[in-house]
């Protein structure tokens, strides 16, 4: 005899998402704007006394957290559903609350405009997170390049410009490893300091290029983002901007997986091919057949065979799709093989995929994924952002119902992610405790 449990609504303890798997998608997926440029971009209103206003902005978690920092500091946050405007006229504080920053590690991006500003600032480090360690030791190093004294004291990084003028000096800083975000962090402080910087080996991800555009709209002299070398003239002062964010090319990219998983044809939009290259490269050599129309695309999925992935920065494949596709992969035909290079802690997932069926075999950093004929509904355990919407695509193809559980990860980098897959066709709730 087979024992069904079915949970009631009485025995959910956390907020979940229950998906019925099998169901194809089908029609048109919108993109929201990128969260990683959005989160930088609302540090940059630091740099001036204008208002900077900020369109095309996702409405998540990690922006109101953001939202509240700058608050913290003195910034007067007015936000709408997709904007978000910023009054740094008046700084109360250079020194972000613990709290808050410990909660959102993209809150160290104050430490930058904050100390070409007022000449000093005080920002908590960034605990670790769940996907590795996270240093920041190539920001301090840059920092320090440009004149500031920091030091690293009781979990806080302190840091000041000596002198009277409290300027930061441009100078010449080359990146151990070409981090996101000390390229961001230093393009910021470059930005008012005397004289030039250049930055070598800087990273060339579209949100580096997104910031140059914006510090150049705000009256910043930057060139050559979207390339190793970065050269910064540093201005005066910088005045107010009223400026676009990019769309979200991880967002696109998971829309896109989702219809590859469910073997659906689905136009997602709007999306930037350049943004996506290498992944759009391995949804083809998977057999996926892509169709751009201009702002958006559209995916084509009936058969997918086993690629490779090794991740890399960009214009290499993303980690931070690496957990999505990973999720396809695992219902391919024949075997993938997934090398994770950025962060050491990023294949949690595969235990949860595991768990649904998936034959996965692990060694350090790599899997071998032997692609299954179905993945089975279970209920698993997003461990972190990605590794969350990895889930919920997973589900989409499983049959049966998963539920999926981590929704605090989901919700900080995906907009309304049920409400728009239920959209095109999925069949998803949320469930409350
Ligand atoms: C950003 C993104 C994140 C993405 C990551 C890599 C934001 C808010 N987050 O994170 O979603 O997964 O880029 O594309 O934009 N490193 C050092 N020393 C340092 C700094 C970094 O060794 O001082 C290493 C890290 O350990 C990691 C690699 O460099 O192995 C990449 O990190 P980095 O590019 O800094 O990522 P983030 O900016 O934190």
């Amino acid at each position: 005899m087979t024992l069904t449990v079915v949970p009631t609504p009485t025995s959910i303890v956390a907020p979940q998402l229950e998906i019925t798997g099998g169901r194809r998608l089908s029609g048109e997926v919108r993109v929201s704007g990128a969260k990683n440029s959005a989160l930088v971009l609302m540090a940059a209103c630091l740099l001036s006394r204008d208002t900077l206003r900020l369109t095309n902005v996702p409405p998540l978690t990690d922006i109101a957290g953001m939202g509240e920092i700058l608050t913290a500091l003195g910034v007067r946050v007015r936000r709408g559903q997709d904007w978000v405007e910023l009054d740094a006229s008046h700084l109360s504080q250079s020194t972000p609350p613990y709290e808050l920053v410990n909660s959102l590690r993209a809150s160290f991006f104050c430490i930058g405009p904050l100390l070409a500003r007022l000449g000093m600032a005080k920002v908590p480090l960034p605990g670790g997170c769940k996907i590795g360690s996270r240093p920041v030791i190539e920001h301090v190093k840059g920092l320090k390049t440009l004149g500031a004294q920091v030091s690293i004291e009781h979990g806080v990084v302190s840091a000041a410009v000596p002198g009277r003028s409290q300027r930061l000096t441009g100078g010449r800083i080359h990146l151990e490893c070409p981090s996101v975000g000390a390229t961001e962090t230093l393009m910021m402080a470059a930005a008012l300091a005397d004289g030039e910087t250049v930055i070598e080996n800087a990273a060339l991800e579209p949100e580096v290029v997104d910031l140059a555009g914006l510090l150049n709209a705000m009256g910043g002299r930057v060139l050559g983002a979207g390339t190793p070398t970065i050269v910064i003239d540093g201005v005066e002062r910088m005045h107010g901007a009223d400026y676009a964010v990019i769309p979200d090319r991880i967002e696109a990219g998971t829309f896109l997986l989702a219809a590859a998983i469910t073997r659906s044809a689905l136009r997602v939009t709007p999306v930037i091919p350049e943004h996506l290259g290498a992944v759009l490269t391995k949804l083809v050599d998977a057999g996926c057949e892509l169709i751009p129309d201009g702002e958006g695309m559209t995916l084509r999925a009936s058969h997918i065979q086993a690629v490779d992935l090794r991740t890399q920065p960009f214009p290499g494949f993303p980690t931070d799709l690496q957990a999505p596709f990973m999720s396809v992969l695992a219902t391919a035909q024949g075997t993938s093989m997934v090398v994770e290079n950025i962060f050491e802690n990023r294949l949690q997932h595969v235990a949860e995929l595991q768990r649904m069926g998936a034959d996965i075999r692990m060694q350090g950093n790599t899997a071998l994924v032997e692609g299954v004929a179905r993945l089975s509904g279970a209920p698993v355990q997003g461990t972190d952002l990605r590794a969350s919407a990895a889930m919920v695509l997973a589900g989409l193809a499983a049959d049966g119902i998963t539920t999926v559980q981590g929704l605090e990860f989901l919700d900080r980098g995906y907009a309304d992610f049920e409400g728009k897959l239920n959209a095109v066709g999925a069949s998803i709730r949320r469930l409350e405790p």
